[in-house]
């Protein structure tokens, strides 16, 4: 999907790194937007046009998170004409910051705007404009005054392309906004000032001291990502825990000067909660792929036991009848395996169908050797379609090694499996060249157990159609067809 600031970028000159600058300083504006209690738009120049007046195109636009709009329209893709933005252009042509008003169609009077020049490798490839509210309207609290103070320090280094930082990563939802706690930190690292969110976010994190004048390490927090940020000159994001149980998310953006950190600001987060939910969520996962471990394990046991069972018994029938059990519940187990190893509700069927052949393989009992091969695959099958149709598969294939190859022919017995899961539903093809079934035999009618139990399956459950009869290649051949999801 093209964003409408992905198509405005079409109609500039922007080379890629200058691209890259501006979605970095998209990334991380949230703190000019917030700082300034201003909206936020940045324009670039559209490539010219012979004949044709210079335009601007709005590329991205922000609101501030702790005052209302006054932008209430998007203008993210609109263009203007540079001569009816002339304070972004002069802006854009002189470099320097250009301030005055213009008329708000909106709140049909004039409103102050600030138009700040992006410098990029000693050009200006962009204005940030900044619409605010008349000054009396500003709030001037102690943290509002300082809050301005901090963003004109970051409209400096906006203009001598030190922010946003040359190799940031460009913000993630997760980043601390201003609103969650604000404190600003001096070159040698010493609290300047706190806002009265981020007072709350160090008492969570037991400190109780007044943090003005002291350093991080002072008031007894971990301060090596203020220490870097500060050194390196680059912004730090740093989860700090404290106590038990309280974890706070430390963004640091060192304040430069003409290539010297003279402070920084750094905004505290308490990410506790949302930390918490991701624990739960994990331990979920593990407690799904343990409940499927423990089924497995449990069938694996009751498949023992009906083997031990059926080794007692002095009946042929009773002993059959019970290892075919057996085998049934083991074939249940290979799902539950591979579940136990990768919870969720997809399967890749491939594994199950390698362990089925493999089970398959184990029982046959003719000194006739078997093959079974198998072709193309079903890819990722949601787990409520791969138990039923792991029993169906490993009845069909049972059924091929036990009931189509004879004692008496010499050469080796072939299976093959081929496997189709396209726009048209899943297929699956089980074709021996063995004997074949016997004159009259209709799946429809038989009333022997795995194929009923099969019949049962792929109709009712997984509300599929199946066809049994003599395959091309002689032998016998089982067509397994299921309905493609229709959600
Ligand atoms: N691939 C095959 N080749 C030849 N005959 C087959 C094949 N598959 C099934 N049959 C015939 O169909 C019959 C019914 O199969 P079905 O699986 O329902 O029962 P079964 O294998 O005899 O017993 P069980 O209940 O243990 O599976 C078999 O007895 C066999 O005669
Ligand atoms: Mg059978």
């Amino acid at each position: 999907m093209t964003t409408p600031a992905e198509l405005a970028l079409t109609c500039t000159e922007l080379s890629p790194p200058e691209l890259a600058h501006l979605q970095r300083l998209l990334g991380a504006w949230s703190v000019l937007a917030d700082l300034s209690f201003s909206d936020l738009v940045l324009v670039v120049p559209t490539t010219p046009v012979p004949g044709e007046e210079p335009e601007l195109v709005v590329i991205g636009q922000i609101r501030p998170s702790n005052r209302p709009t006054i932008l209430e329209q998007d203008l993210v893709g609109q263009t203007v004409r540079q001569a009816a933005w002339a304070l972004s252009t002069a802006a854009l042509q002189r470099g320097a910051v250009v301030r005055g008003a213009v008329h708000h169609p909106l709140i049909g009077e004039s409103v102050p705007v600030e138009n700040i020049p992006v410098g990029f490798g000693g050009k200006v490839i962009a204005v940030l404009v900044r619409v605010y509210a008349r000054p009396a309207e500003v709030p001037l609290s102690a943290y509002g005054k300082r809050y301005l103070d901090v963003f004109e320090r970051l409209v400096k280094m906006i203009v001598a392309s030190e922010f946003p930082f040359r190799d940031e990563d460009v913000g993630t939802e997760e980043t601390p906004r201003v609103g969650d706690g604000f404190v600003l930190v001096d070159a040698a690292g010493r609290v300047e000032f706190a806002s009265p969110n981020a007072i709350n976010a160090f008492h969570r994190m037991g400190v109780y001291s007044t943090p003005e004048g002291r350093s991080f390490t002072e008031l007894g927090i971990e301060e090596s990502a203020v220490q870097w940020a500060l050194a390196a000159r680059r912004p730090v994001v740093e989860e700090v825990e404290r106590r038990p149980d309280v974890i706070v998310l430390v963004q640091c953006i060192p304040l430069l000067d003409d290539g010297t950190s003279t402070g920084a600001v750094i905004l505290l987060r308490d990410v506790t909660d949302v930390r918490r939910l991701d624990r739960l969520l994990l331990s979920k996962d593990a407690a799904i792929r343990e409940v499927h471990h423990r089924v497995k394990n449990n069938l694996q046991t009751i498949s023992s036991l009906l083997s031990l069972q059926a080794r007692r018994l002095s009946s042929e029938d009773g002993r059959d009848a019970l290892y075919e059990a057996e085998r049934r519940v083991r074939s249940i187990a290979v799902v539950h395996e591979i579940l136990s190893r990768d919870p969720g509700d997809q399967v890749p069927f491939g594994e199950i169908v390698q362990s089925l052949v493999r089970m398959a393989e184990d029982s046959v009992m003719s000194p006739r050797p078997v093959t079974i091969s198998v072709e193309g695959d079903l890819g990722e099958v949601t787990a409520d379609v791969a138990t039923p149709l792991a029993v169906v598969l490993a009845e069909v294939l049972q059924n091929a090694v036990e009931h189509a190859f004879g004692q008496d022919a010499p050469e080796p017995g072939h299976v093959w499996v081929q496997l189709v899961n396209d726009r048209e539903g899943v297929s699956v093809d089980v074709r021996d060249d063995g004997c074949g079934l016997e004159e009259g035999f209709d799946i429809e009618r038989t009333t022997s157990l795995g194929l009923s139990i099969v019949r049962d399956l792929v109709v009712s459950q997984l509300g599929g159609s199946i066809e049994m009869g003599p395959a091309a290649s002689g032998g016998t051949e089982v067509l397994i067809r299921l309905p493609a999801k229709s959600d």
